[in-house]
């Protein structure tokens, strides 16, 4: 299986998306809700639906990107916000080239394929601005072949993006939605 632009198209137009929430997860709430700074330029990558796109733009930060390499959740979301199209990317990910003060991580990392595990964590690196951060969730289940979602644990965090961030946090999150009680880490890594 190769999770290519048409792997994931075809996973939005069957309607097989178990990872969307339907809504914004509440440690990612929670986490915007303390963000004083509301022209900070924010990226989600491999945004899906973007209901984390949605809040941070009806709270006022509307210096915020979202990337996907799937069609149509990019179109769903350019018809939602008609004004902010040029902020609503269809692309690789790993083909972005600008600079952010916080980057968002929601099962984007889980899915894509391990092999590209060092290129995600240098790539988000070089996205970044000076202390720029990158926040969010990854899961915490052993990595099989199995996936996507693909597993990890926190060694393996802590090998992957220590050399390049600060970890500021990396715990298990206490507000998981149901399904993801104890099978999830909420952290925050700082660009060194
Ligand atoms: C499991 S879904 C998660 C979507 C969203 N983050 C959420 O929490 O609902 C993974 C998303 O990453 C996108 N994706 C996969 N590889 C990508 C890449 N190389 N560049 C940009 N987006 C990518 C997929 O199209 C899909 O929307």
């Amino acid at each position: 299986m190769i999770l290519n632009k048409e792997y994931w198209e075809n996973r939005y137009q069957n309607n097989d998306t178990g990872w969307d929430t339907g809504t914004i997860t509440p440690p990612l709430k929670e986490y915007i809700d303390q963000i004083k700074d509301k022209t900070a330029k924010i990226l989600i990558p491999g945004a899906g639906n973007g209901h984390e796109y949605d809040y941070l733009i009806e709270k006022g930060f509307k210096n915020t990107y979202v990337i996907d390499i799937a069609n149509s959740p990019i179109e769903m979301l350019k018809s939602k916000h008609k004004d902010l199209h040029n902020q609503i990317v269809l692309d690789d990910f790993f083909n972005l080239t600008n600079a952010y003060d916080l980057i968002i991580e929601q099962t984007f990392f889980c899915a894509l394929e391990p092999k590209l595990r060092e290129k995600y964590a240098t790539k988000m690196h070089s996205l970044l601005k000076p202390k720029g951060k990158i926040i969010g969730l990854l899961f915490d289940f052993p990595l099989t072949t199995e996936g996507p979602p693909f597993g990890g644990n926190t060694d393996e965090y802590l090998q992957l993006f220590s050399s390049l961030f600060t970890i500021k946090k990396l715990e298990k999150a206490y507000n998981s939605i149901k399904p993801r009680q104890g099978r999830e880490l909420f952290f925050i890594f700082e660009k060194k």
